[in-house]
């Protein structure tokens, strides 16, 4: 099955939006198969977004995913890194539409709340650099046979 990382930003922790965004990904029918809350360190950071290193916004971009605690998540389940995308909205969260997490609680770009993986090449680099392979639990959920 599937697997995504997903990440409560520093805003979206200390705005109290970790539990609003676990339900919702809990509600979708995806299962929570890896999860830590911990502060990130300059070099993690960097290598996370290693894409963005010739951007003009990468030094506030490291300086704010380090500020703060973030929630790291592992999700699993059919088709869950597009899912999980849409439903966290476009990267502008004015522009993301209502219903999206960004959609209904960001106000700036780079305070957007959430990060998601957004291709499979991304999500193996990403659960890889954020979880050791005895942090992911393989478990079966009873609801599965309802979901699927
Ligand atoms: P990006 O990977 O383009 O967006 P997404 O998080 O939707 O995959 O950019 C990574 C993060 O960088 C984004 O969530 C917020 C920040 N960012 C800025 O601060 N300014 C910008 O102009 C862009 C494009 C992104
Ligand atoms: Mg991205």
């Amino acid at each position: 099955m599937e697997k995504t990382f997903l990440m409560v930003k520093p805003d979206g922790v200390q705005r109290n939006l970790v539990g609003e965004i676990v339900r919702r990904f809990e509600s979708k029918g995806f299962k929570l198969v890896g999860a830590k809350l911990m502060v990130i360190s300059d070099d993690l950071a960097k290598t996370h977004y290693g894409e963005h290193k010739e951007r003009p916004f990468f030094g506030e971009l490291v300086d704010f995913i380090t500020s703060g605690p973030v929630f790291a998540m592992a999700w699993e389940g059919e088709n869950v890194i597009t899912s999980a995308r849409d439903m966290m909205g476009k990267t502008n969260p004015l522009e993301a539409v209502s219903g999206t997490i960004r959609g209904d609680f960001g106000m700036t770009v780079g305070k957007n709340i959430i990060h998601g993986s957004d291709s499979a090449e991304s999500a193996e680099r990403e659960l890889k650099l954020f979880f050791g392979e005895n942090e992911l639990t393989s478990y079966v959920k009873q609801d599965s046979d309802w979901i699927y």
